[in-house]
């Protein structure tokens, strides 16, 4: 029997995939990456624009077709898509060949729910055919702790450290589909990263919606400064990520224990989403455009060299010209290495969907002037990269589709992506590479030393 899993969205969705493989090989399914092949097709689904939600919602109408050709096939939809109020009811009905749909805390019951439909097929029952579930159970972490990982991304291994949310920015679905928030504890953190880094793994990125708020729920004084501290000190060459950072719970400590580490990058991906006091405010981000730019300055004074980047969102229902010209003076005031922009896609059930909404001609010029002027930021600063010496981790190969001349890729400490001569093998190892050229978002260099 063979699997295929179909992601979309974040990295929180590309780890959660790694546990629904997981689940599936120790039920002694296959990967597969071809569709026609396949006796269990995954989809693992995001919500968070309508373009995502769109993009999985064209694929899963495929399957359709899929079924038709080979009706043993069982289909999944997983993840945040269905998890929205009403939507499991939805694409039921929409699309009745699904056999299972599991929200976000549901799916470590995959293999259960294949093995309830092949039983009801079996007995050539009705019910049972078809299972949905999308409730938030409470011992969410105890599944969770006990589901196998099957990762896909060496040389990176992704931690969750903190499930959900428990900030309701106006705009955004997250809250409402991942529940609230949910710490895992320090020693099965700290656990799963010693586990990863005995298997080679020479980066591990922490996953939280807000890994700055890690621990509060746990009572023991546990609280994301502490566990990066004690992540720095498990033995081994390796260096430690994360994502993501809410503005309004970055403390000092945090930048201090990123500071002070050997093995956290100096590297911090800080969503603003808009440089506009007003906007900022009806987005509920409860944070001000200089209480922001005090912690880039305090992120600076402390690590000079930090890589900053940064999610943006343009198109805000309230948000004025005034008020985009506002984000466009912070992203050139900040210099971000890099910069996420999104425009805002109303999501049902969230409170700005319920306000007046821009045209979206605004919202589409915005996002093209915006867009410009970051593409202009990121080429000059990486052009200052050029003649220095940085500490690379090898990712992959970075040959397009010639595959022949020999390039692989890896990222600086600060995140910058770098390509450069090597080998396939080279994969997961250090190396310094001394940067000779640098085109807008790309740095080229040869490696000096393998380390
Ligand atoms: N529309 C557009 N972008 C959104 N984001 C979150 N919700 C929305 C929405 N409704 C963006 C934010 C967030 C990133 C992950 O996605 O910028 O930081
Ligand atoms: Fe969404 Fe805000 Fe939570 Fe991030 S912090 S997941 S933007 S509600």
């Amino acid at each position: 029997m063979k699997y295929k899993i179909v992601t979309y969205g974040c990295q929180m969705n590309v780890h959660e995939s790694e546990k629904l493989a997981g689940l599936l090989a120790r039920a002694g399914y296959e990967c597969t990456q071809n569709s026609e092949e396949a006796d269990v097709l995954v989809f693992n689904t995001c919500c968070i624009r309508d373009t995502a939600e769109r993009r999985a919602l064209g694929n899963i109408g495929v399957t359709k077709a899929l079924k038709r050709r080979n009706p043993s096939l069982i289909v999944a939809v997983c993840g945040c898509m269905p998890q929205q109020e009403g939507a499991a009811e939805r694409i039921a009905a929409h699309y009745p060949y699904i056999d299972i749909i599991l929200g976000t805390r549901n799916i470590s019951r995959l293999p259960a729910e294949i093995e309830r439909v092949l039983a009801a097929r079996a007995a050539q029952k009705r019910k049972g055919r078809r299972t949905a579930a999308t409730d938030m159970p409470e011992d969410y972490l105890s599944a969770d702790e006990a589901t196998p990982t099957l990762r896909t991304s060496y040389p990176n291994a992704w931690v969750n450290i903190i499930y959900g949310c428990n900030n309701f920015c106006t705009y955004c679905i997250v809250p409402y589909v991942r529940g609230r928030e949910i710490s895992r504890s320090e020693d099965a953190v700290l656990d799963e990263v010693k586990r990863a880094v005995d298997e080679g793994y020479g980066e591990i990125t922490l996953l939280g919606q807000n890994v700055n708020s890690y621990g509060h729920d746990l009572g023991g004084g546990e609280n994301f400064a502490r566990l990066l501290r004690k992540i720095d000190r498990i033995p081994g060459k390796f260096r430690v990520r994360f994502m993501t950072s809410h503005p309004k719970d970055l403390t000092r400590e945090v930048a201090e224990a990123m500071a002070e580490s050997d093995k956290i990058c100096r590297a911090l991906h800080l969503p603003v989403q808009s440089g506009s006091d007003r906007v900022l405010r009806d987005m509920n981000r409860r944070y001000t455009r200089e209480k922001y730019l005090a912690e880039i300055a305090m992120l600076r004074d402390l690590m000079p060299d930090i890589g900053l980047t940064t999610d943006i969102m343009v198109g805000f229902p309230t948000e004025t010209e005034e008020d985009f010209q506002g984000t466009m003076s912070l992203v050139r005031e900040v210099g971000y290495l890099n910069a996420f922009t999104f425009i805002y896609s109303p999501r049902k059930g969230t409170p700005a969907a319920a306000m007046p909404q821009l045209p979206y001609e605004i919202k589409k010029r915005r996002i093209g002037e915006l867009i410009a002027l970051q593409n202009s930021v990121t080429k000059e600063l990486s052009e200052r990269f050029v003649g220095g010496c940085y500490e690379v981790l090898a990712e992959d190969i970075a040959d397009g589709p010639s595959g022949k001349n020999g390039m692989i890729c890896g990222r600086t400490d600060g995140g910058r992506l770098v390509n450069f001569k090597g080998s396939p093998e080279d994969i997961g190892k250090f190396f310094r590479v001394r940067i000779t050229s640098s085109r807008s978002a790309s740095l080229f260099g040869e490696a000096e030393e393998k380390l």
